[in-house]
């Protein structure tokens, strides 16, 4: 069935006066690919649960298709979920597992065997058919739970950490066959996980949580590229971030004075107040850093390792202020440790926002 557009309005959830998910808006448009990124307890599994109508909003709207579906049962809002805490049914075998979501669908004997046949062989549970459920490993069983929500090819399909049991091969082979179903039948997936990799590899546009807040949603170029605050830059991708206060600006550029001294550049970012002594954190990717010999009144650091990783090379730098940063650099550099080097960026390439007091 193809997918359908879900639309989050305001949604809050309080436990007692905690609120774990605080007014929070998402618009997914039908078919899109949307994975819920965010640290340990910032409310993804909530925003999940919500949406299957396992926990019920505080406030807000949750509308599935053009319909209010806030205070609709879980069973009524065809959705296909494989949850960590969503279990296979113990006194079943697999294919009795699979096959139960057709059967509730009153669907034909003939058609659930060809479903069953081919769902085993996209999630490789070939030869497991007859297995009782809990005879099978972790891995196994999050693939029998993977099966069991796609089979009936559901509008909308909600994954929390599906895939955080299996080995690597199997955690590749799956992101592949999840988007190539997902692209296939058009499924409207919200996707949740803590591997950022995954999510920037699997999804049309990304939702960063921090505290039960969204602090940007956007394309995996956006939140790499132009991320809106440093918890982002920092959550997405590698991010150098330095500390320290507003001396000068333009229109375009800024100077901070950092921990050991030195004033460095970069590009404000957000409309703060550009005045002297303003905190702020700048933020730099590691392949936007060049090494270069010590020189004269630059940003000067010495050398605390260099790591190799194929295509490129980690070089972690001690500032002469304390701060550590990282470089990428490609592998034909090789750089000892205790060498003294400049440290050095083009202001576009760096962004810097303004303090946030937590
Ligand atoms: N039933 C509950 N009663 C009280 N607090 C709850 C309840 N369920 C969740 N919470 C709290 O809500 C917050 C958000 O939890 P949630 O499970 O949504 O986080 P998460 O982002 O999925 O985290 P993780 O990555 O660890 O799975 C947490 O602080 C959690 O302790
Ligand atoms: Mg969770």
């Amino acid at each position: 069935m193809p997918g359908v557009s879900i639309h989050i309005d305001n949604v809050t959830k309080r436990y007692g006066t905690v609120s774990v998910i605080r007014d929070v808006s998402l618009d997914i448009a039908p078919g899109e690919f949307l994975s819920l990124l965010g640290p340990s307890g910032s409310g993804k599994s909530t925003i999940l649960m919500s949406l299957a109508g396992f926990t019920h909003p505080t406030k807000g709207v949750i509308r599935i298709d053009e319909r209010d579906v806030t205070d609709l049962a879980p069973r009524s809002r065809n959705i296909g979920m494989v949850f960590q805490q969503y279990a296979l049914f113990p006194h079943m075998t697999v294919e009795q597992n699979i096959a139960f979501p057709l059967l509730q669908r009153g669907m034909a004997k003939s058609e659930i065997g060809n479903r069953i046949e081919a769902i085993t062989k996209l999630v490789g549970l070939v030869g497991l058919e007859k297995r009782p459920a809990p005879n099978l490993s972790g891995g196994q069983q999050q693939r029998v739970a993977l099966a069991r929500a796609l089979v009936f090819q559901p509008p909308v399909l909600l994954m929390d950490e599906p895939l955080g049991a299996l080995d690597k091969k199997m955690r590749e082979h799956l992101q592949v066959e999840i988007k190539e179903i997902q692209r296939v039948t058009g499924t409207t997936v919200v996707f949740v996980t803590h591997d950022q990799s995954e999510a920037l590899g699997m999804s049309d546009r990304l939702a960063v949580l921090n505290h039960g807040t969204v602090e940007q949603i956007g394309t995996p170029e956006e939140l790499y590229d132009a991320p809106a605050n440093a918890f982002v830059a920092d959550f997405i991708g590698e991010a150098n971030i330095l500390s320290g206060t507003l001396v000068g600006w333009s229109d375009e550029r800024c100077a901070i004075r950092i921990a050991d001294g030195s004033v460095v550049e970069g590009t404000p970012i957000g409309n703060f107040p550009l005045q002297s002594e303003t905190p702020v954190e700048l933020v730099v990717r590691p392949r936007s850093i060049k090494l270069d010999q010590p020189k004269e009144g630059s940003l000067c650091g010495q050398v605390l390792s260099s790591s190799y990783f194929g295509e490129s090379v980690s070089v972690r730098i001690k500032l002469a202020g304390g701060s550590e940063v990282t470089a990428k650099e490609p592998p034909t550099l090789r750089r000892v440790a205790g060498e003294n080097l400049s440290v050095s960026w083009s202001y576009q390439n760096a962004r810097v926002f303004q303090q946030k007091g937590e």
